[in-house]
């Protein structure tokens, strides 16, 4: 049995056309216009719809412990399902001690198999860069893992990294296809300046912000693309938020060297004045780099929309408000003490569609190169990403005239609150398919534990070919 999805609005990320799309064994079998289908085959009028491709948000946090407190995992994945995204890719710490593939098959074993309601892959996190960790790297290839990211932020903390260990993972990497991905701040001129706020009595959430201006973001950005220009190797930034930070990539890019990049929704709508808000509220805005301000806003829609950047992400973090986010609260605490990171999971389409589209600032064809083709390509994954025969059938039917308001009480990130409580929204993906199974109908999640896959990423993906 398979499923004609008839009359809707194909979109793509060169262009979008009417016309039927037909789907059976998991795959796109067929496009075109008027397509028949077999009796027992299932019939799905789009008519006044958009047909996109399952999103690929290859930034997220399910595993990621801030000062010994666990985000919510995998058990909470279906919230990407009613959000439209049908594939994620999860940063892994190494444990210190283990190998990095060890590593990643212990947590994929115990805490994705068998659990995850999407399609899934990792990104592995060297912490630690000993010389046997380095020879490794090129095994990750093999091993369908073809991204390893490394912290330059988080000073004192496990997982940070300093540029000896960036310089060696960008060489090794190289050599098999790995892309090496950064978080890009400086952890030393972080660290003077929260020492320095926290001497001063400025504890409240607010001075998160100032402990972290776009300076650190931009020398951080900077000090990485020459590490990759040393080595040779591309690059890709994580959650860019700043315009001084794009502007070290545009330059980079002009010069021709491989530097990828990515936002994140909330850096798009969110503002540093969230961080302000009253009754430790600010605390639920807590997160690295910090949200900025409405140039840096600006900046950021014209470079996703310019393709300066290359990919719009979540950088999911389900730490809760009345427990987790209370760890920096009360005498003797700081904003330094907060875990870092807000719940997004599932609103990354509604804030695009809605603050993007909806408002002019992005074609529906960038919206789907940013949500989904590009995260699939610049992770190795050939058969995610794109409409067309041969595909995966992971498949979002978008209802452009639903309206809702986006809430922690409706949605299931399994969070006591969302950084979008009481935000408008403008469209919502009524069906979701993954390869080919009806995940969400109505926009209610209607699929089981455990159905999504691993799905093993080539090095180097077409992107960096291209
Ligand atoms: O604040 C954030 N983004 N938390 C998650 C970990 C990270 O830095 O990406
Ligand atoms: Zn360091
Ligand atoms: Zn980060
Ligand atoms: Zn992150």
């Amino acid at each position: 049995m398979g499923t004609l999805i008839k009359n809707g609005t194909i979109v793509t990320a060169e262009n979008e056309f009417k016309g039927d799309v037909y789907m059976a064994k998991g795959k796109i079998i067929a496009i075109g216009a008027r397509l028949g289908n077999r009796p027992d085959d299932e019939v799905i009028d789009a008519t006044g719809k958009y047909v996109l491709p399952g999103g690929v948000d290859q930034h997220v946090h399910f595993s990621f412990t801030y000062n010994g407190s666990k985000v919510r995992g995998f058990e909470t994945s279906n919230a990407a399902a009613v959000g439209g995204t049908t594939t994620l890719i999860e940063f892994v710490n190494q444990e210190k001690g283990k190998g990095l593939i060890e590593t990643l098959e212990a947590y994929k074993a115990s805490d994705a198999d068998g659990i995850a309601m999407v399609d899934y892959g990792f990104h592995s996190v060297m912490t630690d860069p000993r010389d046997e960790v380095i020879e490794e790297i090129p095994k990750l290839a093999e091993a369908g893992y073809p991204t390893m990211k490394l912290f330059m932020a988080y000073k004192g903390m496990f997982f940070h990294a300093d540029d000896d260990a960036i310089l060696k993972a960008l060489r090794k990497g190289k050599e098999a296809g790995i892309t090496i991905m950064v978080h890009a701040e400086n952890a030393d001129m972080i660290d003077v300046l929260t020492k320095q706020l926290i001497a001063e009595g400025k504890t409240e959430p607010y001075y998160h912000a100032v402990s972290r201006p776009p300076v650190v973001e931009a020398e951080a950005t900077r000090r990485a693309i020459y590490l990759a220009e040393l080595a040779g190797a591309p690059l890709y930034v994580v959650h860019v938020t700043c315009r001084e930070a794009l502007e070290e990539i545009k330059q980079a890019y002009n010069r021709g060297q491989a530097v990828f990049g990515e936002t994140c929704a909330h850096y798009l709508v969110l503002d540093t004045e969230d961080l302000a808000r009253p009754n430790f509220e600010g605390a639920k805005y807590v997160c690295s780099p910090a949200l900025r301000t409405a140039e840096h806003r600006q900046a950021l829609w014209q470079a996703v929309d310019r393709k300066w950047l290359n990919a719009i992400s979540s950088d999911h973090c389900g730490f809760d408000f009345a427990e987790q986010k209370h760890m920096g609260f009360g005498e003797g605490k700081s904003f330094a003490d907060i875990p870092n990171g807000a719940p997004s999971l599932q609103n990354r389409l509604n804030i695009l569609w809605t603050y993007g589209v909806c408002e002019g600032k992005l074609s529906r064809s960038r919206l789907v190169d940013l949500f989904s083709t590009m995260p699939a390509k610049i992770n190795g994954l050939d058969t995610k990403g794109h409409i067309d025969v041969g595909y995966d059938a992971d498949i979002v039917v978008f209802d452009p005239e639903y309206r809702g308001v986006m809430s922690a009480k409706t949605n299931l990130e399994g969070v006591d609150y969302s950084p979008f409580e009481g935000f408008e929204q403008k469209g919502r993906p009524e069906t979701v398919f993954l390869r080919g199974m009806k995940i969400v109908d109505n926009g209610n999640y209607v699929g089981q534990k455990g159905q999504g896959k691993f799905v093993p990423g080539k090095p180097f993906g077409a992107a960096y070919e291209g």
